[in-house]
């Protein structure tokens, strides 16, 4: 059996074990381009023993930050900067990921240590965001997007294309398509946020058409040794979000045509859901059942925190990697603590050799 430490490997790329760094935006960089801050964040955690280390939201263009200070992947300017810190992950061994994104109608927004919500239009950083329909999201996000003609679709397309093409340049093997919380690919698919009458809206045919052919423009420029993943906003825990069984057929619909592992995640169209059942490890069950239903790999995250219940996940089967966020900045030498209390021998190994030898 599979357990914590053992290798996966999918496509041309191997992981060393199935710890993985979940996507944390740092709100860090500087027009899009990541900083020291990003070199040393990911870096650490690489040195850590993570096996997969993905970078945040990366936006495919200026307009898709959810902050001024969000990454971007829009110039080869971008690409360079991402090319050190993707060097650095994988001289640790650990394999370099990154995840690209679009904000849609939740962007243009404060950092969150910066204020709540919407910077205010008079703000000389502030953006027009865009979405599906002209339905702001709510809450502190009050602004109301510009809904997308089908030039705005095509441009967005090919922006993530563009982006896919910068992060192979940059040395990333592994890309995630943010397709959840809220963000412009999940708000296409969820009937909270788009009321269009076009081809891109109504029926699921309809609503899955952004995503499905974002996805296809990626992969044509993705080389097929690497691997291509999607977060996906599985339920919103909201009456009038997309039923669950309509994801499962969006993900079978993205395996059909080159989709290689699913991160099952929180749909985020509403401040206002109820029910989320947060507590360890919650949105495991929901991995193993789209694991079993479209018969694809998975990698799951949210509060999966302790070495035993991480080994279990994986030895179970009920997941083939875990992503951890917040585990990881509380403890980015996590998977070395891990390998020692689980009892592995070799823990030490876990560690590179500056470390090793005298820890
Ligand atoms: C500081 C911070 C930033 C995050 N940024 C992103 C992001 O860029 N993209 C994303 O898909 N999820 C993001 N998340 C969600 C995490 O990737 C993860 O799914 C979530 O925190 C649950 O995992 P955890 O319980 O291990 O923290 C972020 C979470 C945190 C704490």
């Amino acid at each position: 059996m599979s357990s914590l430490f053992s290798p996966f490997s999918l496509r041309g790329v191997t992981l060393r074990n199935r710890i993985c760094v979940s996507p944390m935006c740092q709100y860090s960089a500087q027009d899009g381009i990541p900083t020291d801050w990003h070199l040393v964040h990911l870096g650490a955690r690489a040195i850590g023993g993570a096996a997969l280390v993905i970078a945040e939201a990366t936006a495919v263009s200026p307009e898709g930050r959810i902050t001024p200070g969000c990454t971007g992947l829009w110039s080869s300017a971008h690409a360079e900067k991402f090319g050190r810190i993707a060097h650095f992950i994988k001289a640790q061994g650990a394999v370099p990921g990154i995840q690209l994104a679009h904000a849609g109608r939740k962007a243009s927004a404060h950092a969150p240590w910066r204020g709540q919500g919407n910077l205010p239009e008079s703000d000389p950083n502030a953006w027009q965001p865009i979405g599906p329909s002209a339905i702001p999201f709510g809450a502190a996000l009050t602004r109301v997007p510009s809904a997308m003609t089908k030039a705005d679709i095509a441009r967005v397309q090919s922006d993530f294309a563009s982006a896919a093409r910068r992060a192979l340049e940059a040395g990333f093997e592994w890309l995630e398509l943010h397709f959840a919380h809220g963000y412009l690919g999940q708000s296409f698919f969820s009937p909270i946020a788009n009321h269009r009458d076009d081809q891109y809206g109504g029926s699921f045919e309809g609503r899955a058409r952004f995503a499905l052919e974002t996805f296809a423009a990626v992969r044509a420029v993705w080389p097929e040794r690497l691997v291509l993943s999607v977060r996906l906003g599985m339920t919103d825990f909201h009456p009038e979000g997309q039923p669950i069984e309509e994801s499962i057929e969006l993900v079978r619909r993205l395996k059909s045509i080159g989709l290689d592992i699913i991160d099952p995640s929180l749909g985020g169209n509403s401040p206002d859901v109820s029910g989320v059942p947060y507590g360890p490890a919650f949105m495991v069950p929901i991995a193993d059942r789209v694991k079993r239903e479209v018969g694809i790999a998975a990698a799951v995250s949210w509060q999966i925190t302790e070495p035993q219940q991480a080994e279990s996940i994986i030895r179970d089967g009920q997941t083939d990697l875990v992503l951890l966020a917040r585990a990881m900045l509380d403890d980015p030498h996590w998977p070395f603590h891990a390998a020692k209390v689980l009892g592995r021998p070799d823990y030490r190994a876990v560690l590179p050799p500056q470390y090793h030898r005298v820890i």
